[in-house]
């Protein structure tokens, strides 16, 4: 099929800039994304590029491109369905807070929702691209609400996982280590495969596209993230052998890195992952796993979030045990709120825990990141605990201005400023003593040792 016009469904943080690049490279597709979230959308519309709903290092520029050439977003999600030759599903897989499986299980009905509105609407063939990252089989979920729902088009299901990671989207779209997508082994199912091939060879090599069965697609998706999870957990719970041991946590995690098997990447030390999908996509495949009568299975996976958690949580008990042994103010500077640097996502940020935890010690919290609100502060404290009192948490604009205000500075994302700051300066400024809690490990122990700071990291001293 030649694909003139495509929809996707979701203009979040993978809806907006996949589609972004794939209009920047196929000036001759029009691309609408559509979302029933109104704000997103004038948003994602509005003049000034620093109002884009997603920051993303290299976003604007492309959104500056292709926006009104051959890239659109709307409202209008029934129009551009009816439209499409091509519709990408791009909504959020969030894990189920009720029914059956609840607080494992991914929750399916913004993806069943969207599957029935286009069945609804449609009235000539169409491919249905999943993109949300789903459950092994929701392909076949998707074939039937499509059959039940309209038997008078053809539809063809193909599996498209993303795999950028925030802060660098638009770098791993660009040069993707490799595309996946995957279809049915039928001659319709191929052809649909070739479409959207054809789509991504704009400006990815061939051999970085790989095609498969629907269902290894489905399942390398959620792997890929348990994976990497899986080494920083491990990466994670070696910090806590080091601390008492004297090991260095960065010169173990060199060394095997060094080792060409292993590799170095995903070995950084830190507060405990973030975002919106390592989580979930774990207690997905944890919540597969079960279903399938595998427990021992769905208990190795399980243990990554147990260590992940365990950082979190004793990375705060090093934060209120210094002010207790030290008998300091409780008030605590944090700076970073984002999940990772180069983003405004804070979904599931280790910061969030750390802080609910400081709160329910009697400390109180400034904050400061470069690109996430006050507004969106408060969301993230008052989801995870209803009774979070706002006036414990105050959202500074300017952490150096006021820094003679604090003995204790806790680094809770790795921003280039942070590590850029001029720490003389500050600590000629700090209450004192002036404790720093490196929850990245990015700054130089050394050279701030020297400074006068007390230095408290993950896994070295
Ligand atoms: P998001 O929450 O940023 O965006 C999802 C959007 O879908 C929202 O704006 C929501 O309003 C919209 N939506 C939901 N139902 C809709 C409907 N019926 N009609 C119209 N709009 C609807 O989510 P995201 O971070 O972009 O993630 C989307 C999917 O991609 C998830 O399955 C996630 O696991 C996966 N994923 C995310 C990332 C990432 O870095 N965020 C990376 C890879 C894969
Ligand atoms: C991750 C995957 O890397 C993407 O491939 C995937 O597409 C995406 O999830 C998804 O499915 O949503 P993302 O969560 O955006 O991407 O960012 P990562 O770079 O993976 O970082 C996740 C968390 O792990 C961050 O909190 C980061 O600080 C932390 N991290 C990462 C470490 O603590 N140590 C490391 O060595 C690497």
């Amino acid at each position: 099929m030649k694909i003139r016009n495509i929809c996707c469904i979701g203009a979040g943080y993978v809806g907006g800039p996949t589609m972004a690049v794939i209009a920047q490279k196929n000036p001759n597709i029009d691309v609408y994304v559509v979302d029933m979230n109104v704000d997103k959308i004038n948003a994602w519309n509005s003049k000034n590029l620093h109002n884009l709903p997603v920051y993303e290092p290299g976003l604007a520029k492309v959104v500056k491109e292709a926006r009104g050439r051959n890239l659109f977003f709307s409202v209008d999600v029934n129009k551009y369905i009816d439209l499409a030759d091509m519709i990408f599903i791009s909504v959020n897989t969030p894990t189920k807070i009720s029914g059956e499986g609840k607080g494992y299980a991914a929750d399916l009905k913004y993806v069943e929702a969207c599957s029935k509105q286009i069945a609804k609407v449609s009235k000539a063939d169409k491919i249905i691209v999943e993109k949300s990252t789903v459950p092994v089989r929701t392909s076949e979920k998707i074939k039937q609400i499509l059959r039940l729902n309209n038997s008078d088009v053809n539809f063809q299901i193909l599996s498209n996982p993303e795999f950028l990671a925030e802060g660098t989207a638009m770098r791993d779209l660009e040069i993707p280590d490799r595309v996946l997508i995957g279809g049915d082994e039928t001659k319709e199912g191929k052809k649909a495969i070739e479409s959207l091939v054809k789509i991504y060879s704009s400006w990815v090599p061939k051999e970085n596209i790989l095609t498969t069965n629907l269902w290894s697609s489905e399942l390398s998706k959620l792997t890929a993230n348990a994976f990497l999870a899986q080494r920083i957990s491990s990466i994670n719970s070696l910090s806590e052998i080091c601390e008492k041991t004297g090991a260095d946590i960065e010169e173990v995690s060199k060394a095997i890195g060094m080792d060409s098997r292993i590799g170095s990447s995903f070995l950084k030390t830190s507060v405990g992952f973030g975002g919106s999908c390592f989580q979930k996509d774990i207690l997905n495949l944890v919540y597969i796993a079960r279903s399938e009568g595998l427990d021992k299975v769905a208990d190795y996976w399980e243990q990554i979030l147990v260590i992940n958690a365990h950082q979190r949580d004793r990375f705060s008990k090093k934060i209120y045990d210094c002010i207790k042994k030290n008998n300091l103010e409780p008030r605590v500077l944090l700076l970073g709120w984002a999940f990772k640097k180069d983003t405004n996502d804070s979904r599931e940020s280790a910061a969030i825990y750390v802080s609910d935890n400081l709160i329910k010690n009697g400390i109180t919290i400034d904050i400061y990141d470069p690109k996430v609100n006050k507004d969106q502060v408060d969301f993230d404290l008052s989801y995870l605990n209803d009774n979070y009192n706002k006036s414990l948490v105050k959202f500074i604009k300017d952490p150096i201005l006021n820094i003679s205000n604090y003995n204790l500075i806790a680094i809770m994302t790795e921003w280039d400023e942070f590590k850029n700051y001029e720490w003389n300066k500050i600590y000629s400024k700090i209450k004192k003593p002036a404790f720093i809690f490196d929850g990245r490990n990015i700054l130089e122990i050394k050279k701030l040792k020297k400074i006068g700071f007390n230095y408290i990291g993950l896994g070295r001293k």
